[in-house]
């Protein structure tokens, strides 16, 4: 579903803040795969999120969607094969819209053409159906600018909008990190529920190594611009906290920047 062949990324290259954030990544990810990827401040998690959803173009190597070779591919072109949600709950929506008017920015990406239903009854009550899924009451509100919403129903009216046009990959940057434990936890929760239920191919960067253990059936380690430890099934099932650090440090040899990751 997803390849990632010898992708090289390096910023500001031939100065002297030349900074090598990519360094030779090879990943390939099977229909339906949802992996969490883990690493300390810098690796190069988001830089890698940027180069799959088209932000950022690499420097060597290809980056395929479905058998389809995407590496030169803007991002809005590539925007109905990739559903994204970032850490900033102001980011995946527009503030000054209802909900429902950003629903039908969502759905006019969508690339089934018979999800393009203009305005009308019929594209209102598909949307309450899928506001329902959220339990979140927000199918009341559809006409409720999304700047009243608090963080925690924002991140999931993103989570459903990044998802509900069917994309063939879900890219989640920490998209738990800002909220209260809580609302992180209920955010957590429709995440585990959307991709069981639509078996979309996911890759989640959290900083939470719990959350990290306990979702997906692949869990992948950067560090330094490289794909440092890619764990699955019944190895990522049986995966500590403590079993994680001390491989990071058996690799690398020194002692992971353990706060940041192990709190989030
Ligand atoms: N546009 C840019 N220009 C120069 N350097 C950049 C740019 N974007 C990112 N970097 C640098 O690349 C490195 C990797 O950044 P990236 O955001 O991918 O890290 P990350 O693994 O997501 O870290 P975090 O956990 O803090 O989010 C960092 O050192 C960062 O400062
Ligand atoms: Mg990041």
């Amino acid at each position: 579903m997803l390849e990632l062949n010898h992708i090289s990324l390096t910023f500001n290259e031939d100065t002297s803040d030349e900074k090598k954030v990519l360094k030779d990544i090879n990943l390939r990810l099977e229909k339906g795969d949802f992996v969490t990827v883990i690493g300390s401040n810098g690796a190069g998690k988001s830089t890698l999120m940027n180069v799959i959803s088209g932000a950022l173009y690499p420097d060597l190597g290809q980056v395929k969607i479905n058998h389809k070779q995407v590496t030169g591919l803007p991002e809005y072109k590539r925007s109905q094969y990739i559903g994204r949600v970032f850490q900033d709950p102001m980011a995946g929506t527009s503030p000054t819209m209802t909900i429902e008017e950003n629903l039908a920015i969502a759905y006019s990406r969508a690339k089934k053409r018979s999800l393009k239903l203009g305005v009308n009854k019929k594209r209102r009550e598909l949307f309450e159906q899928a506001l329902e899924t959220l339990n979140l009451g927000l199918e009341k509100r559809l006409n409720v600018k999304v700047g009243l919403l608090s963080g925690g129903e924002r991140q999931a009216l993103s989570l459903l909008m990044a998802t509900f046009t069917d994309p063939d990959i879900l890219l989640l940057d920490e998209h738990t990190a800002a909220l209260d434990p809580a609302r992180a936890e209920l955010i957590t929760q429709l995440t585990r529920d959307v991709v069981q239920s639509t078996d979309l191919t996911t890759l989640m960067v959290t900083h939470n190594m719990q959350q990290a253990l306990d979702l997906g059936n692949r869990l992948i380690m950067m560090d330094k611009g490289q794909i440092i430890l890619d764990i699955s099934g019944t190895e990522k099932k049986a995966l500590t906290i403590d079993k994680l650090l001390y491989e990071f440090q058996r690799i690398r040899g020194e002692k992971l920047d353990s706060d940041r990751a192990v709190l989030g």
